[in-house]
């Protein structure tokens, strides 16, 4: 094979026409799973396969597979992706630069000449952010069966509109069962993303190499106080739906910051309120709370914690509530195998490489239950990330994808 030639301008430019597709005024990203605007950019990206040579399908709920054939059939192929659905106020990097990037991979890989004996398959997941169901990583849940089938039909969105609704939307044909993939149908899957972290930037790294996921949870909390007016309605005897979800947040910032551990992370990243009137005492609330650790016995500690608050603090002001954990995950630990063959063709291209945890999740946290996996890491600005200023350099982001497509190419021959 002659040397690699990853076209970092290419894949710059089309990264920034992807960001242009967007729900908000760029420099904003946000394209929510099925929107209009995530309906654009799927067809964006599958346009650039269509245009590589690459064999498309899409499965019952969404997720994209572009295949690259290899020379044997038989064999199981080689994965590699991420995602191109990006949460309220993101941008145009997380997930962008696992899918692109592949697309860039494959390409260079067949212009020095490489023909791969396993196929390579570029998965793009179905909405691994969780804006529009409340749950991350949908499609790959689905393939790994962590989710069933039918907690995924009876999953809505704010509105009430139902998953089977926005696959229709989304032009998704076949029953969700269809999607569970068996074991080891994948040789192994390996996810290029930026970091979303400050070390490899502060350390000075290239890459970085991932061997465990942070195990993720999530909770959801709906109360129901008493509503009035805010001038007549005194203040003794207040049933304030705002101010008990109040003291869940603080409640939840406390049970994270006493695990003992640095590893945990609290957040109360959804606060909703009704009636939304400055004169009016708030009646009802809702909150979406995103609980972590890199030790699921400190999680699940720390969740508990906050699970044992809500009824305390409701009961306490008066308000009613309802409380479900929409997921409480596993932390995936990737394949020893794997993380060494990127150390090795790091070695060999003279990148300094890192072995590394991610805090954030992926879709490589249910692929590892379907096949062996890694991550490969890139620095990215600050650490800056699920904000518009999120950034990583053409040369950053050309050396993932150029230790990437070394890796898919040991894996594939
Ligand atoms: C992924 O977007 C995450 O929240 O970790
Ligand atoms: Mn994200
Ligand atoms: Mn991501």
């Amino acid at each position: 094979m002659q040397p690699l030639a990853i076209n970092e301008q290419r894949l710059q430019r089309q990264i920034d026409e992807l960001a242009l597709i967007t729900e908000a005024e760029p420099p904003v990203v946000m394209r929510v799973i099925f929107s209009e605007a995530d309906m654009r950019g799927r067809a964006f990206v599958k346009n650039l396969c269509r245009e590589a040579g690459l064999v498309l399908r899409e499965d019952a709920v969404g997720n994209i597979f572009a295949r690259w054939e290899g020379s044997d059939k038989n064999l199981p192929p080689v994965a590699s992706g991420s995602h191109i659905d990006a949460i309220p106020n993101a941008g145009k990097y997380d997930g962008v630069v696992g899918v692109l990037g592949v697309i860039e991979a494959i390409r260079a890989l067949q212009q020095a000449g490489f023909q791969p004996k396993r196929s390579i398959e570029l998965i793009i997941f179905t909405s691994e952010e969780p804006t529009r169901f409340g749950i991350g990583c949908l499609g790959s849940r689905l393939f790994s069966g962590v989710l069933p089938v039918a907690k995924a039909a009876a999953l809505k969105d704010r509105d009430g509109k139902t998953l089977d609704e926005w696959r229709k939307i989304g032009g998704c044909k076949g029953d969700l069962s269809s999607v569970l993939l068996p074991k080891d149908c994948y040789a192994a899957f390996v996810e290029l993303h930026i970091e979303q972290g400050p070390i490899l930037e502060a350390e000075n790294i290239d890459i970085g190499v991932v061997e465990k996921i942070a195990a993720p949870s999530t909770l959801r909390v709906g109360l129901t106080g008493v509503g009035g007016h805010a001038g007549a309605t005194l203040m003794p005897g207040r049933r304030d739906a705002l101010l008990a979800g109040a003291e869940i947040a603080l409640a939840v910032e406390r049970a994270a910051t006493t695990t003992g551990s640095p590893d945990t992370v609290g957040t109360t990243g959804v606060f909703r309120i009704e009636p939304g009137a400055v004169n009016s005492v708030p009646c009802r609330a809702w909150l979406e709370i995103d609980l972590r650790d890199t030790l699921v016995k400190t999680r699940d500690g720390a969740l508990e914690k906050i699970e044992r608050a809500v009824p305390e603090i409701c009961k306490r002001r008066g308000v009613e509530f309802q409380m479900e954990r929409v997921n409480v995950d596993a932390p995936a630990i990737c394949d020893a195998a794997l993380v060494q063959t990127v150390v090795e063709v790091c070695g060999e291209l003279k990148l300094p490489v890192k072995k590394m945890i991610s805090r954030a999740y992926h879709d490589t946290l249910f692929m590892a239950q379907v096949c062996p996996t890694t991550m490969i890491f890139i620095p990215c600005f600050k650490g800056y990330s699920h904000r518009p200023d999120e950034y990583s350099s053409p040369e950053q982001i050309k050396n993932g994808v150029t230790v990437l497509a070394h890796t898919l190419a040991k894996l594939a021959e």
